[in-house]
């Protein structure tokens, strides 16, 4: 894949709609919902249920605005990614304990390792907390393999796992992995015969990662948690992408973050409930407190969802030290005056979750520039399934046979 022109591309579709993905519609609305062009919000208003469910899976019903229906169609094509096809079933006494999750990404890793690998005798696993994929590569490759994480406990449970799954060639490191000098573990990411692998590394890990396999003869890394990324210092990485920047803030940084496997229409139903009494929350503060600027309500147990306004929004009214001088009848009244405000904002919110993929491929593709900057041979494949696992894009870099 052509790297350069795929950042480019994508970044002149996304460049001129920063002000959508950039910033939390709820912290800044009423001025959030300006951004988002008039005739997109007439059309999202039109929708019925089926319709906002379709537009949640980037699936536009009806007429929609010529400029909406040009960004999608350009985001899908410039997101699409080659997929890494096959998988490496493991025995049942491979995965005893492994969530379905877990199984399924080792499964899809171990196949993606085999035919590229043929060179490797040693490997790291940068976090690799309980060594799963020490131990299959150890078994698999016949490797010599290091694990590292500074979670002790996590590693003790993984020496107690291989010790009752019989010894093989794997060695747990306690060892925070930082930028920067570190004699102890730095030569274990050196080689021709040495792959570096990363596993779901959170946040500016997957970058240390890169940067201390340079002398690596094979890569492989699949970040997580862009939100702990932190712009400039973590985003542009590239020099190309650096010529090519996009404004990255925290809000965007979190919007890549999102889960975006196709919800049920129970998981959608949900997700609305769960909003329309977030934002009448909001508006109810605002309202009544507007002394306390943007109020935080914070993660509800799940059941208050299911119940009245007037008892949610007690709920964390209360948990915030706050009375509004209100009865449950007067709360529930207020939330119905609000529905037409709560909707525009659900629906500015379904509007700005399209932008997601296309802000996580941004940042993957200036990690794969950088890569090839520092002369690999580099792959961006999807590897699993996002309904499973969502962080499902690996980078796979190479010296070559
Ligand atoms: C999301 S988990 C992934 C664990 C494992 N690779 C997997 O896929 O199941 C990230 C792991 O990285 C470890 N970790 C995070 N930052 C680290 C650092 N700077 N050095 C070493 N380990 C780190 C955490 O303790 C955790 O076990």
């Amino acid at each position: 894949m052509n790297f350069q022109a795929r950042l480019e591309a994508l970044t002149h579709q996304l460049r001129p709609w920063s002000s959508l993905w950039s910033q939390s519609i709820l912290q800044g609305w009423p001025g959030s919902g300006a951004a988002y062009p008039e005739d997109w919000l007439a059309y999202a208003r039109s929708l019925d249920e089926a319709g906002e469910r379709q537009l949640d899976q980037g699936v536009l019903v009806g007429v929609p605005p010529p400029s909406l229906e040009a960004l999608l169609g350009a985001l899908q094509e410039l997101t699409a990614l080659p997929w890494h096809e096959g998988h490496q079933a493991l025995t049942v006494a491979q995965t005893q304990g492994l969530s379905a999750k877990k199984t399924h990404e080792l499964e899809r890793v171990l196949a993606l390792l085999a035919p590229r690998t043929r060179f490797i005798q040693q490997a790291v696993d940068i976090g690799g907390g309980m060594g799963h994929l020490a131990r299959l590569c150890a078994r698999t490759f016949g490797w010599t393999f290091h694990s590292i994480d500074r979670d002790a406990a996590l590693q003790d449970k993984g020496r107690r796992w291989l010790a009752r799954q019989g010894g093989d060639t794997v060695s747990f490191i306690q060892a925070s992995v930082e930028d920067g000098l570190q004699p102890g573990i730095d030569p274990l990411f050196s080689g021709q015969d040495r792959a570096s692998i990363g596993l779901h590394t959170c946040g500016p890990l997957a970058l240390t990662q890169l940067r201390k396999s340079q002398g690596a003869g094979f890569v492989l890394n699949i970040g997580c948690c862009y939100d702990k990324l932190e712009a400039p210092r973590d985003y542009p990485v590239s020099r190309f992408g650096a010529a090519h920047p996009l404004p990255f803030t925290p809000h965007a940084l979190a919007l890549t973050t999102r889960g975006r496997h196709h919800k049920t229409e129970e998981e959608f139903a949900r997700m609305k409930r769960v909003y329309a009494w977030r934002f009448a929350f909001d508006l109810l503060t605002r309202q009544r407190f507007p002394e306390r600027g943007f109020v935080r309500a914070g993660d509800a147990p799940r059941s208050l969802y299911d119940g009245p306004f007037a008892v949610y929004a007690r709920d964390r009214l209360e948990r915030l030290g706050l009375e509004p001088g209100m009865t449950d009848a007067e709360l529930d009244v207020f939330e119905v005056s609000v529905r037409a405000e709560t909707r525009d904002l659900l629906l500015c919110h379904l509007l700005r979750d399209r932008f997601a993929r296309a802000l996580e491929v941004v940042l993957l593709l200036d990690r794969a520039l950088l890569l090839e900057e520092l002369g690999f041979q580099v792959e961006l494949l999807q590897l699993f399934d996002p309904r499973l696992s969502p962080r499902n894009l690996a980078l796979i870099a190479s010296r070559g046979a």
